[in-house]
């Protein structure tokens, strides 16, 4: 079964002993509540890596108080059950005190086009959470290579762009988004969805794949991003943004030309917000 610490020193004491062999290491930050999408981030980085290590902390800096950092779930059991059956070498999870003790007062701030108007617009506290969290997570565990999804495709680009600038020496890779059979991307916030809400939302996923499609065909962006909105807005969503990005910069986009191109939505179904992505 995985190694299970919790304290700083405990941390630094396990990875000594799983260095020993000059194994390589690699690190797949969560905040638990796994679901087949974490577990194939695991999967990937036991191909890549001679050991893994998995971190869960759900990271109160990336919730705004308006958010659901109380309700977000916590599956303890279920987690290390997963954890184990996939043979992770170890599990970190520190208590807020060890991430944040008293005093903390430093913050990772990264800029530049990947951070200019998806999900920091809607959620500006997010990824100023998120750089600080996954920064300290790197430091502390050291890995050589750390796994991210592109289900959080901005989350996936902002923190690679934040390793390389601060020389953090850990290599960041992207694993593909696991969906449910409808399509649906798999997320620990889609068990806040209603049924209903629930049978919609795949509308979602439809919707980027239709408009890639269109694009692929030679259609303007402006009009088959539209359809692709109101196709989302008439499944009941409330829009935030259905826009197409650079794949790699997330800089905006204005013709095909311009680019490998990434479309990317955020859109609210209840009281629950799902995100989604697809390439062109
Ligand atoms: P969390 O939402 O638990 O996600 C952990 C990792 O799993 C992220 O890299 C995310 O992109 C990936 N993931 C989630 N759903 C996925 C899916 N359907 N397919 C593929 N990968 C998926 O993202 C976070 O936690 C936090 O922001 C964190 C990076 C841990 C920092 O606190």
């Amino acid at each position: 079964p995985p190694v299970i610490v919790r304290t700083l020193p405990a941390l630094r004491r396990a990875l000594d002993i799983l260095r020993t062999r000059n194994a390589s290491l690699a690190l797949v930050p969560t905040m638990g509540a796994l679901h087949d999408g974490h577990v194939s981030l695991v999967r990937q980085a036991k191909r890549r890596a001679g050991k893994v290590a998995v971190s869960i902390f759900v990271n109160p800096a990336q919730f705004a108080p308006n958010e659901d950092f109380a309700a977000y779930p916590r599956t303890w059991k279920a987690d290390l059950a997963r954890l184990t059956e996939e043979k992770v070498d170890l599990i970190w999870n520190p208590d807020a005190k060890t991430m944040y003790p008293a005093g903390f007062a430093s913050k990772i701030l990264t800029e530049g086009p990947a951070l200019a108007g998806l999900e920091d617009r809607f959620r500006p506290h997010f990824f100023g959470g998120v750089t600080t969290v996954v920064g300290k997570l790197f430091a502390q565990v050291r890995p050589d290579l750390a796994l991210f999804g592109e289900k959080d495709f901005q989350q996936l680009r902002v923190v690679a762009r934040m390793a390389r600038d601060l020389d953090l020496g850990v290599k960041v890779m992207g694993v593909q988004i696991v969906r449910e059979r409808d399509g649906l991307a798999m997320s620990s916030r889609n068990r806040y969805l209603s049924p209903e809400h629930r049978a919609s939302a795949p509308a979602l996923y439809r919707a980027l794949k239709e408009a890639a499609k269109r694009i692929r065909a030679g259609d303007k962006l402006a009009p088959a991003l539209a359809e692709g909105a109101a196709s989302i807005t008439a499944a009941g969503f409330k829009l935030d943004y259905l826009e197409a990005r650079h794949a790699e910069t997330l800089a905006p986009i204005a013709a095909r030309k311009d680019g490998p191109i990434r479309l990317l939505v955020a859109a609210t179904i209840g009281t629950t917000r799902l995100i989604d992505n697809v390439a062109v």
